[in-house]
């Protein structure tokens, strides 16, 4: 059933067993905006373990898409160490960077970033155009993404076909689809009404219970509740970072809120 999900146990993996995913040290991030320097990161120091649930909050203009993108190998920092499962990924060329990215690291977004005229089941498989499988193989694994988020009957529809919370766990089984260390979500449900994200939450609390390490950035107190730690960002740095008291469970949640039909 977990197949999907890397954990310690994982052999996709498993060469990692200690418990920490990632650690950054002293991170510092300058945009350069023509005369003008702008310090988004400015000492940014954390450490996150193996089937932790993250939830990153903070003023507009804090600092989290930057550390998300440099959590995502995305972008480099300007200074400061970042080691993801031992690795240091400072020293990595563009190349090995991608590679890194492609192998151990899922991502969704607030707009989900769906390839229009493919379906939902070819969505899912396109990550793995990069790993060395077989078609037979490929095909399998985003069946089996897309039964983890749900959507084994919606295999052959399109986005348009699909309602806004079904496109994201598209977007979901589309990151888990290469059996990532870590799933980054930058304001995973910032396009969908409340009832949609509390599903959609709902996924994520099940893939973090099967061991997936997940890091998660919103806007809202009740979105950040469904994680399991709290991580708030002012002016470049971590302002808190404190484990949450009052969990809410999204499956709980679902059963009081009235249904708005499929
Ligand atoms: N590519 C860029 N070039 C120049 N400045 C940037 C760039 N990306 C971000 N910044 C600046 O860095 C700071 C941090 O931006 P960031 O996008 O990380 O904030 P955020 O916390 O994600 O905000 P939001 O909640 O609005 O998404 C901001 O002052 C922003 O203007
Ligand atoms: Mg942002």
């Amino acid at each position: 059933m977990s197949a999907l999900v890397a954990t310690s146990e994982s052999p996709v993996t498993g060469a990692h067993s200690h418990a920490s995913v990632l650690r950054v040290e002293e991170l510092h991030k300058y945009y350069q905006m023509g005369e003008n320097k702008v310090h988004a990161l400015r000492g940014v120091n954390v450490e996150i373990n193996r089937g932790e649930f993250v939830a990153i909050m903070g003023a507009s203009g804090s600092g989290k898409s930057t550390f998300m993108n440099i959590l995502g190998c995305l972008d480099k920092p300007s200074s400061g160490r970042y080691l993801l499962e031992g690795i240091d990924v400072a020293g990595l060329d563009k190349t090995q960077l991608a590679g890194i990215r492609n192998r151990k690291i899922g991502f969704v977004f607030q707009g989900f970033n769906l390839l229009s005229r493919t379906t939902a089941l070819e969505n899912t498989e396109l990550p793995t155009l990069y790993a060395r499988l077989d078609k037979a193989e490929r095909r399998a694994r985003a069946v089996e993404s897309l039964r983890l988020v749900g959507l084994a009957d919606r295999t052959d529809h399109f986005p348009s076909q699909l309602s806004g919370g079904q496109q994201q766990r598209v977007a979901i089984a589309r990151a888990l689809v290469n059996r990532p260390s870590i799933l980054l979500a930058d304001e995973p449900t910032g396009n969908l009404d409340s009832r949609t994200s509390v599903e959609v939450m709902e996924i994520f609390q099940a893939l973090n219970d099967k061991g997936l390490t997940i890091i998660l950035v919103t806007h809202e107190t009740d979105i950040a509740n469904f994680a399991r730690r709290s991580i708030v960002f002012r002016d470049g740095t971590i302002r808190r970072d404190e484990s949450i008291s009052r969990r809410s469970f999204a499956a709980e949640l679902i059963r009081t809120m009235p249904a708005l039909g499929d």
